[in-house]
């Protein structure tokens, strides 16, 4: 097996054993959604939502947001790289305008098949392209453009640097709590700055709409009570006209003389 190969079936692995040794106890995951998570953010990105394309949920874990989002959008497609959450998310109690499906977003290939099956479709992203090695992130925001075709919208939320110095504070402030601790063994650590994240999104395909500040708001409390309500930042963008975007699609970034 080669580097990236490798590289690729350890982040598999470590997604997989995280979703599979799940056990359902309250907090377990730290990033779970409130539902006001969804409502503080549509401001930003409905009116960019095409609302008769399908919602792509990319990394979608068990599936809450997901279920959010389909009280909103018509069709709602949850997609992550474990089939372990994506075993979790079918179980759950999901409406019938949405289904799952295991894709790596790293992969075009799977982008394209995803894109035949369902055609241009709005992505949203809670908390994926930073957990991503750098390196793959513009893989994945490739399979991005595949998915969003000419009239999809995407709305990606993640977690800045500001986000480390929050648990930082609170570990100060509460100590480590099992919850938190399972994470940080877990899962490797993972942030992204706001210019990263735009840089992400070359001018030769995506016309980034919008990027600022957002908050991960989750179910979850501290110790205290006080609600986990995380420091985040967001993008919202969409593809530039076909002919621009395809002139560019999947060819090496051109050298500068
Ligand atoms: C921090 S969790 C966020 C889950 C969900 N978006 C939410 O907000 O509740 C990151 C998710 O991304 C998934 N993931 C990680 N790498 C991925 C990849 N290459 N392709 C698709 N999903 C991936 C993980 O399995 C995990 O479910």
């Amino acid at each position: 097996m080669n580097k990236t190969a490798d590289a690729h079936e350890r982040q598999l692995a470590v997604w997989e054993r995280w979703w599979s040794t799940i056990d359902g106890r309250p907090g377990e995951i730290v990033w779970d959604a409130d539902d006001t998570d969804l409502a503080a953010d549509l401001t930003s990105f409905t009116d960019a939502f095409h609302p008769g394309l399908p919602v792509i949920d990319l990394g979608c874990g068990d599936g809450r947001q997901t279920r959010f989002l389909a009280r909103r959008f018509r069709t709602v497609v949850g997609v992550d790289i474990s089939p372990a959450a994506v075993e979790r998310a079918r179980a759950g109690e999901n409406p019938p305008n949405v289904c799952y499906r295991v894709v790596d977003a790293r992969s075009s290939e799977q982008a394209e098949e995803l894109h035949h099956e369902f055609g241009d479709a709005n992505v949203y992203v809670r908390g994926v392209l930073q957990a991503l090695p750098p390196v793959d992130r513009p893989q994945a925001v490739m399979s991005i453009g595949t998915l969003l075709g000419s009239s999809g919208a995407l709305f990606a939320k993640e977690l800045p640097p500001e986000a480390g110095a929050y648990f930082a504070e609170v570990v100060e402030r509460h100590g480590l709590w099992p919850e938190l601790e399972r994470v940080m063994r877990l899962i490797p650590p993972g942030q992204i700055t706001k210019d990263e994240l735009v840089r992400l999104f070359s001018p030769d395909w995506f016309e980034v709409i919008s990027a600022g500040a957002a908050r991960i708001d989750t179910v979850n409390v501290l110790p205290d009570g006080e609600p986990i309500s995380v420091p985040a930042i967001y993008v919202l963008a969409r593809t530039r006209p076909v002919g621009l975007a395809y002139r560019h699609r999947g060819r090496e970034p051109r050298r500068e003389r």
